[in-house]
């Protein structure tokens, strides 16, 4: 993928953000409890790299990805605290988790069984850290009850090549107001927990949702996520405890302002007809950058004033009513802070009709990211 460098357009990552929100997070959250920075899908469209080390500054402790191959790009960049990958992994890629030190989750015993046969055939001299995931509710990977859940522990025990390091659970309405099903899914894992023989160095149910709202869940770990980019995991629903920092500004330059007569034809499907005579503006940004085309009708800011996209988003361009004549090469904030006014992710969102998390992942890595600290 080719990063568009040569373009006023561009995404810029503040990494003190980051590093506040997550001492914020660490003040919060019960003491001894361990951090791990979630920073999957390229550190939610942040640059994962980057995200990782300004995390680590504010003490995060650990990390979670969701592949193998974002945990290498962490590992081979000079990460060296422990990573968690959260999603199911292949057993013929067991070699990569051991030369990597990787930790993953088992989430079901067929899966222990046909890495046992792999091992076998393909002895490994360390032994690979397994966190054991508990299905609670959440209906996607892990252990239904805790019968399932203490065989799958007995049986790590009897297998030397597994090192049974951590236990946890997801829940799916952490960020709600009404709490019944977070408590329902809550109260399942504190079963589970009460059958085991043992507990493992790892225990970890918290979200940012629940690590932000639910001081009552158990475990001595947090995967926090979203909020270290400065985000409200519940959107508009639940007052952050304390102030999350957004990270992430987007932003780009006028390459072309016109007067147009009344009765022209802006974009795409002459969706737009300019009513009277305007000043229209070209900005360089289009849905293959990630501003998709639902964000017509949307205001972005020109020198703190929002400024309406008219007509259909192109691939890589858009077009803006301005409400006077603007020199080209004037900054256009799409995402962030311009002349002291703000366009935030959720606003991006609600346009959407999505949430924060998608708008920051969609961002397509043709849009460079630039880093201040
Ligand atoms: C298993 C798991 N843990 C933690 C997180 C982090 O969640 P959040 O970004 O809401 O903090 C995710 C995110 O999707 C996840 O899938």
């Amino acid at each position: 993928m080719v990063v568009a460098y040569h373009r006023p357009t561009k995404a810029i990552i503040d990494t003190t953000a980051i590093t506040e929100n997550i001492k914020n997070e660490i003040a919060h959250l019960p003491s001894e409890t361990f951090l791990f920075a979630v920073v999957k899908a390229n550190g939610y469209g942040h640059g994962a790299v980057q995200t990782a080390q300004a995390a680590k500054e504010g003490g995060a402790v650990g990390f979670c990805v969701a592949t193998i191959d974002e945990a290498i790009e962490l590992r081979e960049a000079g990460i060296n605290e422990p990573l968690l990958i959260l999603g199911v992994v292949n057993v013929h890629d067991i070699p990569l988790l051991a030369e990597y030190d990787f930790s993953f989750p088992v989430a079901s015993m067929d899966w222990l069984v046909e890495a046992d046969t792999y091992l076998k055939e393909n002895p490994i001299k360390t032994s690979l850290k397994v966190h054991v995931k508990v299905d609670t509710g959440m209906g996607r990977i892990g252990f239904l009850t805790p019968e399932e859940v203490r065989q799958a522990v007995l049986w790590l025990e009897d297998h030397p090549s597994f090192d049974w390091e951590g236990i946890f659970t997801h829940f799916s309405t952490a960020d709600q107001a009404d709490t019944t099903y977070w408590e329902t899914q809550h109260q399942r894992f504190k079963e589970v927990l009460t059958v085991l023989p043992y507990l493992p160095t790892y225990i970890h149910t918290g979200n940012s949702a629940t690590s932000l709202w639910h001081k009552e869940a158990v475990g001595n770990m947090v995967r926090f996520g979203i909020a270290m980019y400065g985000l409200n995991p519940s959107g508009h629903t639940l007052k952050e405890p304390f102030s999350l920092k957004p990270a992430l500004s987007l932003v780009s330059e006028l390459i072309q302002v016109k007067l147009l007569e009344k009765g022209a034809g802006i974009g795409y499907g002459e969706t737009y007809i300019t009513p009277r005579q305007e000043w229209i503006g070209t900005v360089p940004i289009g849905y293959a950058d990630g501003w998709l085309r639902k964000m017509q009708g949307f205001s972005i800011l020109v020198e703190g004033e929002p400024c309406e996209i008219v007509g259909r988003v192109c691939m890589d361009q858009l077009m803006i009513r301005l409400p006077r004549a603007f020199a080209v090469g004037t900054t256009v904030t799409l995402i962030g802070e311009n002349h002291g006014k703000r366009i935030t992710m959720q606003d991006v969102a609600d346009q959407l009709e999505t949430i924060h998390y998608e708008v920051a992942c969609t961002l397509s890595a043709r849009v460079p990211r630039e880093y201040k600290s």
